[in-house]
């Protein structure tokens, strides 16, 4: 008789999320890495520089373009079935990924409103790809530091989240060797 544990199952068969949670996850994830890019590479340039400014209008409209592919992605997540989680992974494993995932979507949903609201209450206009965003918001400069000091902090927990998340990804694929990664790809 063959025996199949279900270890050497999720080895062989591996359900993967749809073509569109694919492509969000990972255009999301290209989202991030300009913004980042570009708000770390701004310090090269002189304050008041242009080339400093070009760089926190790539910053803001990667910011916003992940705003709509996560409101996006929470809609596609809703309206149709997530695949079953990995086979043979203890149910805390389980657990501890879906509250991963959880805390993912407020960080990558909550850094570009409070981004666009410390802009906002600045008094400034949101450069989105060459057009100028105005939100309807009176000047107000203490809601402005607050949310830019929260957006500040927001992003050491980016950090961190993603971080541990890729990790584990890798901990799965390499290690553990469970083709987790097909579920993504
Ligand atoms: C998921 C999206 C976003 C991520 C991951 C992100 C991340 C970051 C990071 C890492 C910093 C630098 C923090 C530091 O130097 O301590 C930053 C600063 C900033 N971000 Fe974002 N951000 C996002 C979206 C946005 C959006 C949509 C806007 C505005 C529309 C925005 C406006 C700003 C501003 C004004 C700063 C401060 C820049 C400065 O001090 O000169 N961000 N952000
Ligand atoms: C901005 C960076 C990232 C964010 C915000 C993010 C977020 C998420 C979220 C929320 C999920 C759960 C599925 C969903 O509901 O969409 C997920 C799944 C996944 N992510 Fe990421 N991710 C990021 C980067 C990465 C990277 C760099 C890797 C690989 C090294 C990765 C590998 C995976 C894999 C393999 C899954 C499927 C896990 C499973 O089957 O349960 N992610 N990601």
């Amino acid at each position: 008789m063959h025996l199949t544990s279900p270890h050497t199952l999720s080895l062989t068969f591996q359900p993967k999320y749809s073509l569109a949670m694919r492509a969000l996850h990972w255009l999301v994830f290209l989202g991030a890495v300009v913004a980042v890019a570009a708000v770390e590479f701004r310090d090269v340039f002189p304050k008041g520089s242009t080339e400093r400014a070009a760089m926190m209008a790539i910053h803001e409209s990667a910011g916003i373009t992940i705003l709509v592919l996560m409101l996006l992605r929470l809609l596609v997540r809703v309206s149709q079935p997530l695949p079953p989680p990995p086979a043979g992974d203890p149910r805390w494993m389980d657990r501890a990924a879906s509250a991963m995932h959880f805390v993912l979507y407020v960080l990558m949903l909550a850094m570009p409103v409070l981004g666009m609201l410390a802009v906002a209450w600045k008094g400034r206009t949101i450069p989105v790809y060459g057009f100028q965003l105005a939100l309807p918001l009176a000047i107000n400069e203490p809601y402005s530091k607050l949310a830019k000091e929260i957006h500040e902090t927001g992003a050491t927990f980016v950090y961190i989240f993603v971080g541990l998340h890729a990790a584990a990804a890798l901990w799965h694929q390499f290690v553990l060797k469970d083709r987790l990664l097909r579920r993504m790809i």
